[in-house]
């Protein structure tokens, strides 16, 4: 690894809040800001690669099996190609590769690993050459796919929605979080929270919202991710939102671009207060 990576770990305790798509939206702002990037796809449900339209080529190996190969691992060599980068006209030569995920992993997602073996995929992110920017989709856990993610990180993103359920879990994980880095990560400076799929037509969603706005301080990113209801189209054609005709995709593509930003420039804020009940 060379100069200033920045790793990036997408991560929730809670499942399907958002984690996958907001990799690939900031996956698409990447290539089309031509910011070399590898997606490291730690979920052995494989989201994230189905979603980028990768699939293994000849003897390469998914991302579970270069973490177990240890420092014979190769996760450069054994990256797939992310067809985006073959639509993408504007960029120069994109660079948007994928470690690919799969079963294999699983043996990884305990809650008892050693510090020997948090310290695998950092390792082998060390050993690349090629990126700029390293983007971790987490799978729904806090084990050890998570906590190796968040050791190979110098910044955390966790994914919330304004709901009762997500607000509240996301608080118990950052103080999980902030214990794990406390304890065993050094390199992990910034931790923050993006928040996605917001109805501003609810109420109970607005409400969420600003709660998460006193809790997470400076840490909740701008912007919030609005509900899109094109998402699962464009994930089901294994497209890049950047690349999806309409308004809508076009809207959502800009506020990846402000992400990817705001990911290169945030800092760690304040203390938090604690979830409240809900206003009647
Ligand atoms: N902002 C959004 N607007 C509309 N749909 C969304 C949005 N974000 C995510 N979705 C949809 O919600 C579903 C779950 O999203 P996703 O798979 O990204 O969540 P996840 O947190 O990665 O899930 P898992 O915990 O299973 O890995 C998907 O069908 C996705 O298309
Ligand atoms: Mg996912």
């Amino acid at each position: 690894m060379v100069g200033s990576v920045q790793v990036v770990s997408i991560s929730s305790l809670k499942g399907g809040v958002g984690k996958t798509s907001v990799t690939l939206g900031l996956a698409s702002a990447a290539l089309a800001a031509g910011i070399p990037t590898l997606i490291v796809d730690l979920d052995p449900h494989a989201d994230a690669s189905t979603g980028l339209g990768v699939a293994l080529s000849g003897p390469q190996q998914e991302v579970g099996r270069q973490i177990k190969a240890g420092r014979r691992g190769d996760l450069q060599a054994n990256a797939a190609v992310s067809p985006w980068t073959q639509r993408d006209k504007s960029a120069q030569g994109p660079v948007l590769d994928v470690a690919v995920g799969g079963s294999f992993g699983t043996v990884y997602d305990r809650p008892d690993l050693r510090p020997r073996d948090l310290r695998r995929l950092k390792t082998l992110l060390e050993k690349t050459t090629k990126y700029q920017l390293v983007l971790i989709d987490c799978p729904p856990s806090l084990n050890g796919l998570t906590r190796m993610a968040w050791t190979a990180s110098n910044q955390a993103v966790l994914v919330a929605e304004p709901s009762l359920f997500s607000v509240a879990g996301t608080e118990r994980t950052m103080r999980a979080l902030e214990m794990f880095r406390n304890e065993f990560n050094t390199s992990l400076n910034t931790t923050s929270v993006v928040a996605n799929r917001f109805r501003d037509s609810s109420t109970e969603q607005r409400f969420r919202l600003s709660e998460m706005r006193r809790m997470f301080g400076a840490q909740l990113l701008n912007p919030v991710l609005p509900e899109q209801p094109d998402w699962q189209q464009i994930q089901g054609a294994a497209y890049s939102v950047h690349q999806w005709p309409g308004e809508s995709a076009r809207s959502t593509a800009r506020h990846f671009d402000q992400l990817v930003q705001s990911l290169t420039g945030t800092s760690g804020a304040a203390k938090r207060p604690r979830v409240r009940a809900a206003a009647p």
